[in-house]
Formats: C-alpha cells, sequence, structure tokens
C-alpha cells in the first residue's frame, strides 16, 4: 500500500476519533449532543413504529419538523449529479427546455481527463450533468463500495500486505502506474513492448538512450502524474462509476448531493449504519475556497449521497470546477432570451424507488444513517386506480429541507408504474426529481412552448375537482380553466379553509413524461400554498395520466406474478 493510502487512512481514522470524541463529549443541544444522538433513528428494533404516538396533523404541520426534532446537520439540497451519455447535449436540452443556465464546468479544457460535467442552475437549483471521457477497460478494478468492515481491517491489518492490495485496490501505485503507462504508450509512434513501465518507470525513462528525447517531456509528465495520483485516482474511480452506472441503469440521477453541518459526524454515523464509502472526508481547495466532502452509497443501492460542508468556497460550483467555458453567440444569446421564461425555486424532493416489500427496510436505513423521520406517508388505501396502486414513505431531514420519498409496488392487477421503472432502470433508484416554482400556470405554459411534454388528466379528473371545490366552497387563487388547460393537477386542505376568503392549504403539481426513451427518470413541477402533503388527492389522477402512458408503451399488462 503506498504512502498515499496511508495518509488517507490516517486521516480518516483521525477525523473519525475526532468525531466520535465529539460525540461523547460535547454537551452543547446541538448535532454533537449524545442523547440526542441516541434517541435517533425513530424506528427502535423492536419494530413498533413511535410515529403512530404523533397525530396525522402533527405529522404533516408546518411546523413538525423544526419543533419536534433537534438540527440533524441536514441543511439542504445541494445538487443532483446526472449521469449521462452526452452531458453536453443534455446541458443545452435543460437551458432550452427548463430554462437552465450552463454556469460551472470540468472538462478536457480546464485539465480533467476522463471525466466532463456541465452544471446547470435554475433558481437555486443546481445539476451537475457527468459523462466519460474515455472508457475504462477493466471497470472492476476498483472495489466500491467499501464498508465499515473494510476500514476495521485497514486498521487491524499491515496495509503493506501485498493480499490486502490485491483484495481492496484503493489507490494503489499499480493502478496510477498502468494509467501512465497507456499514456506514455498512447504518445510514443512506435509501439513499445520491450520495456515494461513498473515501479522504476522513472528512471527506466530518463536513463533510455532511445527516449532520450522524449525524456524530459515524460519525466515531468510522470512526476506531476505521480504527484497528482490522488486526483487521477479521484477521476478513473468518477468515471468507472459513471460508466458502470450508465451501463446498469442508463442516464439518470446517480448522487442526491446535500449540504450539512457537521459533515465528520453525520459520515461516521452513517458508515456505522451501513453506508458504503465511496469517498471519505476529504477538504478540496481551489482559488475561490475550500470545502469538505464525503461520498457514500444508500445501503442496497447504487444511490450515492455527496455530503458537503462549506468552510469558505465562494466559487461557481466546488473546488476544480471552472465557469462555464461555453460562450454563445449574440444571435444565439437573443433567440434564448425571447424565449418565455421559467423561474424554479428549488427541489422541492427526490423520489426513490424500490422493490417489493422494500420500502420499510430502506425508511428505517435513511432513519438509521441520517436520523431521517418519517413525514407523510400513503399505502394501496389512498393509493390505487383498481388496476394499479404503491405505497410511499417520505423522509425528511430535521428541518423539511431534505425530503426523499420512498416507494415500493404493491400487489395490483396489472403491472403498476414503480414495476416498469423496476423493469427498466434495473434496480432501485431516481424516479422523479420535483422542482419547485411560485408559479406554476406559467412555468408549465413557458415548458409546454419550449418542448417539454406533460402527462395529461383526464375531463373526469376535472369534472370532479370543480365539483368538489364546489361542494366544499373553496376558491383556488389560479384560474381554474388555466389549471385545467395546462393539466395541472390540484390538492386542497379543506380542514384548512378560511371562511372569509375561502382559501385553503393546497398544492398544484405537473408531472412530465420521461426525459428519455427509457420509462425511468421524470420531472415534477410543483407549487406549495401554505401545503407540504405530497398530492394524496392527486394520486389517483396522476395515476390513471401514467396507466395511460403505460398502455402507448405495452407496459400496461395484466400479471400473474411470482412474488419473491
Ligand atoms: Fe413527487
Amino acid at each position: 500500500m503506498d504512502s498515499s493510502n496511508e495518509s488517507i487512512f490516517s486521516e480518516y481514522r483521525n477525523s473519525r476519533n475526532a468525531s466520535l470524541t465529539a460525540i461523547s463529549s460535547s454537551s452543547d443541544q446541538n448535532i454533537s449532543d449524545s442523547s440526542l444522538m441516541t434517541q435517533l433513528p425513530f424506528f427502535p428494533t423492536n419494530q413498533e413504529d413511535p410515529l403512530l404516538s404523533f397525530t396525522c396533523e402533527e405529522l404533516i404541520s408546518d411546523k413538525f419538523p423544526t419543533t419536534k426534532f433537534p438540527f440533524d446537520g441536514f441543511i439542504n439540497f445541494h445538487s443532483l449529479k446526472i449521469c449521462s451519455s452526452n452531458a453536453k447535449q443534455m446541458s443545452k436540452y435543460l437551458q432550452l427546455a427548463m430554462g437552465f443556465k450552463e454556469v460551472a464546468y470540468k472538462g478536457l479544457e480546464n485539465n480533467s481527463r476522463l471525466v466532463a460535467s456541465h452544471v446547470v442552475q435554475n433558481g437555486s437549483i443546481f445539476l451537475e450533468i457527468v459523462n466519460t471521457l474515455e472508457t475504462i477497460k477493466n471497470d472492476n478494478v476498483l472495489k466500491f463500495p467499501y464498508f465499515k468492515d473494510d476500514l476495521l481491517r485497514f486498521e487491524k491489518f499491515d496495509l503493506r500486505m501485498k493480499t490486502y492490495v490485491e483484495e481492496f485496490k484503493i489507490t494503489t501505485e499499480d493502478l496510477v502506474f498502468d494509467y501512465v503507462n497507456n499514456r506514455i504508450e498512447n504518445l510514443c509512434t512506435n509501439p513499445i513492448s520491450s520495456i515494461h513501465f513498473g515501479r522504476n518507470m522513472y528512471n527506466t525513462i530518463i536513463k533510455s538512450e532511445k527516449y532520450r528525447e522524449l525524456a524530459k517531456y515524460l519525466s515531468e509528465l510522470v512526476t506531476k502524474t505521480i504527484n497528482d495520483s490522488e486526483i487521477i485516482y479521484n477521476d478513473i474511480m468518477e468515471c468507472t462509476l459513471i460508466q458502470k452506472f450508465l451501463k446498469k441503469h442508463a442516464e439518470g440521477v446517480m448522487d442526491i448531493v446535500v449540504n450539512v453541518k457537521g459533515l465528520d459526524v453525520i459520515f461516521a454515523k452513517a458508515v456505522d449504519a451501513g453506508a458504503g464509502i465511496i469517498r471519505l472526508p476529504k477538504v478540496l481547495v481551489d482559488k475561490h475556497g475550500a470545502v469538505k466532502l464525503a461520498t457514500i452509497t444508500v445501503p442496497n443501492t447504487d444511490i450515492q449521497h455527496t455530503l458537503i460542508e462549506n468552510i469558505n468556497y465562494t466559487g461557481p460550483f466546488l473546488p476544480g470546477y471552472s465557469d462555464s467555458i461555453w460562450k454563445h453567440s449574440f444571435d444565439y444569446e437573443q433567440q434564448l432570451s425571447s424565449l418565455p421564461p421559467i423561474n424554479l425555486t428549488v427541489i422541492d424532493h427526490c423520489v426513490e424507488n424500490y422493490s417489493w416489500n422494500q420500502m420499510l427496510l430502506q425508511a428505517k436505513v435513511y432513519a438509521e444513517m441520517f436520523g431521517f423521520h418519517k413525514f407523510w406517508s400513503a399505502d394501496e388505501e389512498d393509493v390505487s386506480t383498481g388496476y394499479t396502486a404503491l405505497r410511499s414513505i417520505v423522509m425528511s431531514s430535521s428541518n423539511g429541507q431534505i425530503k426523499v420519498p420512498i416507494n415500493e409496488p404493491v400487489e395490483s392487477k396489472f403491472k403498476g408504474q414503480i414495476e416498469e421503472f423496476n423493469d427498466f432502470y434495473g434496480g432501485p433508484g431516481i424516479q422523479h426529481i420535483a422542482f419547485r416554482t411560485n408559479d406554476i400556470i406559467k412555468t408549465v405554459k413557458a415548458m409546454i412552448q419550449r418542448g417539454i411534454e406533460f402527462n395529461h388528466a383526464s375531463d373526469k379528473y376535472y369534472n370532479n375537482l370543480e365539483l368538489r371545490l364546489k361542494k366544499d366552497d373553496v376558491v383556488l387563487f389560479e384560474d381554474f380553466d388555466e389549471v385545467r388547460r395546462h393539466n395541472i393537477l390540484v390538492d386542497y386542505d379543506p380542514q384548512t379553509r378560511n371562511k372569509k376568503t375561502k382559501r385553503c392549504h393546497y398544492i398544484l403539481q405537473i408531472f412530465s413524461q420521461p426525459l428519455h426513451d427509457r420509462p425511468t427518470l421524470f420531472i415534477e413541477i410543483i407549487q406549495r400554498h401554505h401545503h407540504n402533503g405530497f398530492g394524496k388527492g392527486t394520486f389517483k389522477g396522476l395515476f390513471e395520466t401514467i396507466e395511460e402512458q403505460q398502455k402507448l408503451r405495452g407496459n400496461f399488462v395484466e400479471v400473474n406474478r411470482v412474488r419473491p
């Protein structure tokens, strides 16, 4: 094991020890308070759901997350990392169709040799679209993720043991040298078979008569490469992860990135709860400042969460990224600015789909890993059309800013949308991302004009909605005909109706068709009028629209299941 490994693991050990010390020694009423930490998660081992002790009103009221829970260190969504086979085109699509602007870039032009990344922004929403620049021949060289037990073995065994290196090829010199070998071979005009570049590569190169002329250039390259070995390692890792993701899932969201405070504590807790490790906590720095960053995977999935603690970073996205380098022509900019504007605000929630009977298990995972609590739930009684159904639990950070609904299919007469997703995605993953807006009609109208395709709700749905609104004597802020014309779904809570104004708390939602040919990732646009729910009243209407799409795709079929 090389010295960089030693330093990484000793750094991890130090930070982990520091975290544990912080947990055990602090008496502050914050995330370091050991009594509060031990009270979480909210699913005890006896399977009893302690949230039953709260009323439904408490669970969904505005003040519930902040009054019932101590700050857990989770601040808000930082960004979503989307794997694409063509990040440049996807960035352009998001700019043209959804009004995002490209604000940051990483690629060949700023010395990122294996991964290119385009970061787009609309309001406070950042999406990072990544793709690979090369194909890694053997994407099983790196073992990802590794787990707490692996870390314990790092501590227990002699890190220099060869067998250990063979078993856990994490930042080995071999890996870097293999990479350099490839680079050097590619630089030479004649194939080199007689020289094996290994651990003495540098000396071999500079002593060689044949390659004297190349020596200066190569030695600089090699020295720089070895100095940058950790960067290269990270690039290889990133490239491998993207490649594997695309092979297994095709395009989709790979990483839900979150802003946190107290990263080391959160990381140690997540790893203790079984989260896989992709990146150990590390400080990244460039001219714009520093952040601390770590990446874990959600147990039983490929879903990643990168945790980011901003130290003093003020740049375009993260250390290592430049401003966007793509300069548009005046004509193009002019044309772009003539398109109807789309103003989104924040990521409202990010939905994960799972397979049969996984929902409760994964909700517990989020509770144990991050201390998230159950914010909202729905079952087949709420979410069924008679043909298909699902169950859902929304897990939330203590401040309610990060919400992750967890879905599972329910046995039903026809193949449901969750099953369809699972068939095409190849495992659990992100089904949809919800963007919030303050003017859904304007936003949806502009998106339609720019080419986004939304699901259509039925006349029956709007006739029923109109009747219910009349019966409950509730008035919307929006013009009902506009809501209907744009296929926007409405879920309102008549209990919150103000007798004077006839207004109540409600949400407006609409769902796009899948962004790709595979029926996997789609987007939701949502506007909230003091309502924190997830559209229990709109599910039936939504499901019927999705079933119509499933029919067109040939995936709305009667099923005779043999379930695990
Ligand atoms: Fe949603």
